[in-house]
């Protein structure tokens, strides 16, 4: 081929991958396959190699790191990086909005406010001349930062040169550079296969992978950048409000949020807080706030800043998802299965909107890792709905006189031996039936909403009747009389009669809850719905070869070799014999597996808070009708259950025109499908 000719194929592999850059690192809208993307970057490479004249410092393939360098240079920030002003709640924001009134008096009126999720990441500042990067740094104490332009360069959502035309000759663009959280999982997995340290939180990954000497690391993390704001503007004019620089500045290549959102006063702004508050843990990147900024920068421009932060801006912070505290002892729980869970017992502390003292320790790996001590400082996490966490160790304020945790040989509740199975970070007491824990919980289970359902038999009174020796296994429920109940603490005439008719009621269930009930290892409500439709009745079921077995849907060999050890054990089976002497019965199912399947084919998505149901169950329920569920939506997606909180996903739908629901309308579906919930 003529050289011009290649020449004009290496001008459009650059247009190209610069435009598929920009779709999908600032726009998150892909438009090329990955295949496609990564065959037009390995041939730019290969010309680019044959013709090293051609190569640009802005190329796209310049996003690998280069030489690591000695120290990080220092920058003077010739307009100064400011901080915010906090504030915690309503009140404070009806201070901040008064001290606008004051100062704005007539034009404070209906005042309207940029919000911007506030972004937990490292604040830096990029400076481009003439549409060419030529400088990242950090804000440092807010007038000298450090010079980590060779690591900005390697972030794919930072543009190495401006798109578009109209820019000034000097832009400095300001923004948060962090780590998505879906990122920060994958890397700290991957460091903890490598037996590597890991991570803290995003933040800190975040921070750590900017301060590399070395970019070629930093190239290796999933870092973004989100701009919102700009310092030095030379040689060019910006929009006059500030939501509107935002989207200037995305047209010119760069990542703004898409939630931000413009609103007039100040309770649109405590609204969206709430709105947002809401979201705040199915973001895919973690946020401390929201900023509320006066749109109009005439009006910023009059307010002026006192001290290091603006008066025309404000942080509302959302409360602390991470705090310190003090590991006073460390428990061991056993559960349905024998698991022993090491559960730390805290110094209570607030945090996450909650008074936390416990958190799980998870097991003995876990344990290890945080290398945690009695007596020790330690980082608790809650975030939204999710069980607190000890995150990490705060070794600087280890006192001489903390202790190893000490993991028991015998099961603290019955003293059978422990033992811990191979491939498995979890100790197990071996105890089974024997052991009280085991006993409370598997009946407790059995109790539950999603199992039999009896009402008013909660944990408190399994605690009693299993401790005096009333109820060792599920199926001595069914002979508790009224004398027995009445000998218990808290149980009066009325209570009992009401717990023994709810154990009446309960004696007439289905086959999914009944197999579900039992406990048996891995089978969830799920598996057992899928294992009562294949067999349509408990005897096939109980005689089913292991290769029977796994022909149902989600069962697996080792699914399976538990449900072969629950059928050869006679201790389980005589269990099963006493309940269906008692009188427990269940109609079998007698509908073929295709009319069984009537979502066979489709892909459905769940997104947003479930309330009834929780988003696994819901997954679990669309999976035994014969649904595929996705994480994304897509052409393919047939559709999509969404609560409230629903993002990107649902917009997404919304635009592809896709069916939505909503729980309710879900719930009743699945009614008519035949399954309660
Ligand atoms: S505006 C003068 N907007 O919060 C205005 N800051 O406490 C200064 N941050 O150092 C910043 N998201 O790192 C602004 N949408 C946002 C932000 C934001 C996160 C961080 C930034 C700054 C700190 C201020």
């Amino acid at each position: 081929m003529p050289v011009a000719d290649l020449l004009q194929e290496f001008e459009s592999l650059l247009e190209n991958l610069d435009t598929w850059n920009y779709q999908y690192y600032v726009l998150d809208q892909p438009t090329v396959p990955d295949a496609e993307y990564d065959r037009a970057m390995r041939r730019l490479i290969a010309l680019e190699s044959q013709y090293p004249q051609w190569q640009r410092a802005d190329s796209p393939s310049q996003r690998v790191g280069g030489q690591p360098l000695t120290q990080f240079g220092q920058v003077t920030h010739d307009v100064p990086m400011l901080s915010l002003d906090n504030a915690f709640n309503d009140q404070d924001m009806q201070d901040f909005n008064r001290r606008l009134s004051d100062r704005l008096k007539e034009y404070a009126a209906d005042l309207e406010f940029a919000c911007e999720p506030k972004l937990d990441g490292i604040a830096v500042s990029l400076l481009y001349r003439g549409g060419t990067l030529q400088r990242g740094a950090t804000r440092g104490d807010g007038t000298t930062g450090e010079d980590i332009t060779q690591n900005v360069r390697t972030i794919r959502s930072i543009p190495l040169r401006l798109r578009g035309k109209g820019y000034p000759h000097l832009l400095e663009v300001r923004g948060e550079i962090y780590m998505p959280k879906a990122g920060f999982e994958s890397l700290n997995n991957r460091a903890r296969e490598r037996g590597e340290k890991t991570f803290v939180n995003p933040r800190n990954a975040a921070a750590g992978s900017l301060r590399q000497l070395d970019s070629r690391v930093t190239a290796e993390r999933p870092l973004e950048m989100c701009c919102y704001s700009v310092g030095l503007v030379e040689g060019g004019s910006l929009p006059d409000r500030q939501a509107r620089v935002l989207e200037r500045l995305q047209n010119w290549g760069f990542r703004i949020n898409s939630e931000s959102a413009v609103v007039r006063g100040i309770d649109a702004c405590n609204e969206y807080y709430q709105l947002l508050s809401g979201r705040r843990d199915s973001l895919p990147y973690d946020i401390d706030g929201i900023v509320f900024k006066v749109n109009e920068l005439e009006l910023q421009k009059q307010l002026g800043f006192i001290a290091r932060a603006p008066r025309w801006a404000i942080a509302r912070k959302f409360p602390a998802q991470e705090e310190m505290t003090r590991l006073l002892d460390v428990e061991f729980q056993v559960g349905r299965t024998g698991v022993i869970t090491p559960v730390a017992r805290l110094e209570p502390v607030f945090v996450g909107g909650v008074t936390v003292s416990n958190a799980t320790l998870h097991n003995r790996d876990e344990v290890d890792r945080l290398d945690v001590r009695i007596g020790d400082t330690v980082i608790v996490r809650r975030a939204g709905d999710v069980i607190p966490q000890v995150v990490s160790v705060v070794v600087d304020r280890r006192s001489p006189n903390s202790q190893a945790v000490s993991f028991p040989l015998r099961c603290p509740v019955c003293q059978s031996a422990v033992e811990r199975e191979e491939g498995e970070a979890a100790l197990r007491c071996m105890g089974g039936l024997v052991c009280a824990a085991q006993q409370k919980a598997a009946i407790k289970h059995f109790a539950s909403r999603r199992a039999f359902n009896i009402e008013g038999l909660g944990e408190k009174l399994i605690e009693q009747l299993v401790d005096e020796g009333l109820v060792a296994s599920v199926a001595e429920l069914y002979t508790l009389s009224k004398e027995d109940l009445l000998t218990l603490d808290r149980v009066g005439e009325k209570s009992a009669d009401n717990l023994l008719a709810a154990l009446q009621k309960s004696k007439q269930t289905t086959l999914p809850r009944f197999i579900f009930a039992l406990g048996i290892r891995e089978v969830g409500e799920a598996t057992a719905l899928n294992l009562a439709r294949h067999f349509g009745g408990w005897v096939t079921l109980s005689a089913a070869s292991e290769r029977q077995l796994l022909e149902v849907d989600d069962v697996g060999p080792i699914v399976a070799d538990h449900l072969r050890q629950f059928f050869h054990s006679l201790s389980s089976l005589e269990v099963v014999k006493r309940l269906c002497d008692a009188g427990v019965n269940w109609p079998d199912i007698k509908r073929s597996p295709v009319q069984n399947q009537p979502l066979a084919g489709q892909t459905w998505v769940v997104t947003g808070k479930l309330v009834t149901l929780g988003r696994d169950d819901a997954k679990a329920h669309l999976q035994a009708l014969g649904a595929k569920v996705a994480g994304s939506v897509s052409l393919k997606t047939a559709c999509v259950v969404a609560g409230p909180g629903a993002g990107s996903k649902l917009v997404k739908a919304n635009e592809l025109g896709i069916d939505v629901v909503d729980e309710q309308s879900f719930l009743a579906f699945l009614l008519a499908e035949g399954i309660k919930v």
